[in-house]
């Protein structure tokens, strides 16, 4: 699958759009071709307002209207954002709304390193203290950003589109308000989420709008049912532009989640073709954002002709994950230290090696939910779940054997080899080899997933009762404490909305032990030095997966080298601005180092947040029969 995928994202990528291209004709009378027509307008607008920009960027600073001038531009390109980042996602990354830091450019052959740029970088900035020390950088940012817009102009307008692009579009873009422009991931320097989600709910809903004529008869009651939800979604913002405590709970029941359902209604009700047409990881069926299969795991592994769902290797998989005959000395298996009873991870700082008294170099994670990711442990240095399992495999403290060995065993049992003939004979030239043992497993942890906590039945209305404290917590989560920014929902972990093609890692300066006082540097070098080449880079040094919070009430201890005992601790931490806030020397820290100034109920609020997450049904396992293998009596 992913091979498939890359191939059309290289398409997209270096293709002229990466859309297909409707014919003129068929383009005019279209709602599509309608919409591409007003967004060509918009785009101009958007680079006007960056002209302006560059204009009160320039000498003498009159700082309140270069703040002004910001939010105005801004706002022009919120009005195009739905849909430049559903056509150009890479391109929106790395040069005109990315995240404000260092990126390394993956189509760049020397890797060259893009510095913080675009309009998130000025939106830090300018907001800033140093807004006037740094008029310059300001100024070459904003001349930077016009020619990345002046050049897209030219190759993107006008943008081919067609309907259903433009309703897949619309739906990611819903995700896109939900999930990082409320959380003010979008608007680090200046708080100006709530008004930059009026100006993209705006734009959203006068592009629909233009669906009107082409609306057929049986479609139209869910056409006006799409329409009141804008409305909705329109009024609710509106009605409290208080970045803290405006209800991103309530936004999400009564307007973020019905226009997702909604417009996928009404795309079938019309005859508009659904599906995936463009390069991300959700299904596009799903019809809720805390929906289970509202992830597509698939997107994620490494091949498609050996399916991880299917059921032969699931229970396979899961015979393997629980079997000490894969380790060398065959004492250890992966449950040693994933145990389901603590939700897959294994409750010490470190885990134990078969070396007494040695242990591993980091936290052994949950796995609950860990497919949902591009990259894997907390270095990032592995790319899929198949692949992971080789590091276990290999590792002298760990399982430190080899497949021919492992497979040499397996293959002196008969029900072992029925199993895996079972699932995959023919596929190699033999049953049991490196490749069916690691997609066995992998399918076995793709099955660990927890989308039925309490806090996702309160959001799919599946229960009508939800703590307050816990939606206190939820509302502060995305917004006021900014952990929805990192742990993006609905993994509430770091693979980036509303595509979730890429996972992030963070620099938080983790301490060594908790010590707020007398805070001990962790030297752990982290994604800088995983050994995958690209990744060795200076703003990667002691950077960390943003691993899921799903599930924390039951992972303790935390952190990659289980540091922090307690959730309290967590969240003491995180107030005074990870290691940086702590008065640490973190050169690269991407967690912002001020205070977040929470109260004590605020940060139990949180906490009692994250108890709603907790979710292991059917993952439980109480025992496993091990099928028997001849030479090993009485397993
Ligand atoms: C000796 C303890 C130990 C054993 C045995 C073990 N693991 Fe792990 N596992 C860990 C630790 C520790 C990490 C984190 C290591 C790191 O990131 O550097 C980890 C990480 C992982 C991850 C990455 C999770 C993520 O979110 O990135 C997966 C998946 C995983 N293990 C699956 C397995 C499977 C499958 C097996 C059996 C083949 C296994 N583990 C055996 C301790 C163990
Ligand atoms: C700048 C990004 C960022 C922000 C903001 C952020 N986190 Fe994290 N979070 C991470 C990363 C990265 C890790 C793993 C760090 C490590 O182990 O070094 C993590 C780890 C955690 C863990 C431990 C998970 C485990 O299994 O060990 C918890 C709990 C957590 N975060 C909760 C929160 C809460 C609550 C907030 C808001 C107050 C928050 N995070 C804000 C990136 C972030």
């Amino acid at each position: 699958m992913k091979t498939l995928i890359t191939f059309f994202f290289i398409v997209g990528l270096f293709g002229a759009m990466g859309l297909h291209s409707p014919s003129e004709e068929r383009l005019r009378d279209t709602a599509a071709g309608k919409i591409a027509e007003a967004y060509a307008a918009d785009f101009h607008r958007f680079r006007e307002e960056v002209d302006k920009l560059i204009e009160a960027a320039d000498n003498p600073l009159d700082l309140a209207l270069l703040r002004q001038q910001l939010a105005e531009t801004r706002m022009a390109y919120k009005r195009v954002e739905f849909l430049f980042d559903y056509s150009k996602p890479y391109y929106n990354y790395l040069h005109i709304n990315g995240a404000p830091l260092p990126k390394v450019d993956k189509e760049d052959a020397n890797g060259d390193i893009v510095p913080p740029n675009g309009l998130q970088a000025l939106d830090e900035l300018v907001f800033s203290e140093e807004a006037v020390e740094r008029q310059d950088h300001i100024e070459k940012l904003a001349a930077g950003l016009k020619r990345r817009a002046d050049f897209i102009a030219q190759v993107h307008l006008p943008l081919p589109l067609s309907d259903a692009q433009v309703i897949e579009a619309l739906r990611s873009g819903i995700v896109r308000v939900f999930t990082l422009g409320l959380t003010g991931f979008d608007t680090p320097g200046s708080g100006n989420a709530i008004p930059e989600a009026i100006a993209s709910i705006l734009s959203m809903e006068q592009a629909f709008l233009l669906f009107e004529e082409s609306v057929k008869p049986k479609a139209r009651s869910k056409y006006q049912e799409v329409e009141r939800l804008f409305r909705r979604a329109y009024y609710l913002l509106d009605a409290n532009q208080d970045f803290d405590s405006f209800s991103r709970l309530a936004f999400l029941k009564q307007a973020a989640n019905p226009l997702y359902e909604n417009l996928l209604d009404f795309q079938q009700l019309n005859g508009i073709e659904t599906g995936k047409m463009s390069y991300h990881a959700q299904n596009y069926q799903a019809r809720n954002l805390f929906d289970e299969d509202f992830l597509d795991t698939y997107f994620y592994s490494e091949l498609s002709y050996l399916p991880l769902d299917n059921p032969a290797s699931i229970a396979l998989g899961k015979a393997l994950f629980y079997d000490p005959l894969l380790s060398g000395n065959g004492e250890m298996s992966c449950a040693t230290c994933h145990d389901p009873a603590l939700a897959f991870a294994d409750g010490l700082a470190k885990s134990k090696t078969n070396i007494p008294g040695k242990f591993t170099r980091r936290n052994s994670p949950t796995l609950i939910d860990a497919t949902f990711a591009s990259r894997f442990f907390w270095d990032m240095r592995e790319v899929t779940l198949e692949r992971q399992v080789a590091h276990v495999v290999d590792d002298t403290l760990e399982f430190n054997t080899d497949f021919y060995a492992i497979a040499d065993k397996l293959r002196q049992s008969p029900t072992y080899s029925r199993l895996f003939e079972e699932a995959y004979g023919g596929i190699g030239k033999e049953d049991i080899y490196r490749r069916s043992i690691s997609n066995a497993l992998a399918a076995y942890v793709n099955t660990l997933r927890s989308f039925n906590s309490e806090f996702d039945r309160y959001v799919r209305n599946e229960i009508s009762a939800y703590p307050e404290a816990a939606a206190r917590g939820f509302n502060l989560f995305m917004g006021k404490a900014a952990c929805g920014t990192c742990h993006f929902a609905p993994a509430f972990n770091g693979a980036v909305p509303p595509f979730y093609t890429e996972t992030e890692s963070e620099v938080l300066g983790v301490t060594l032990g908790f010590d707020t006082l007398n805070p001990q540097f962790d030297p752990d070098p982290g994604r800088a030095e995983n050994g995958v080449r690209k990744d060795a880079r200076p703003h990667y040094l002691n950077s960390f997966k943003t691993v899921t919070v799903r599930n924390v009430a039951l992972t303790a201890p935390y952190m990659h080298n289980g540091s922090f005992n307690t959730l309290e601790e967590v969240m003491e931490f995180y107030n005074r601005g990870g290691g940086a806030g702590m008065g640490l020397d973190i050169p690269h820290q991407t967690l912002p180092p001020d205070p977040l100034n929470l109260t004590e109920r605020e940060k139990a609020d949180i906490i009692a947040f994250m108890h709603t997450l907790t979710d292991t049904s059917g993952l439980m396992v109480s025992k496993v029969v091990l099928p028997e293998v001849e030479g090993y009596p009485g397993r």
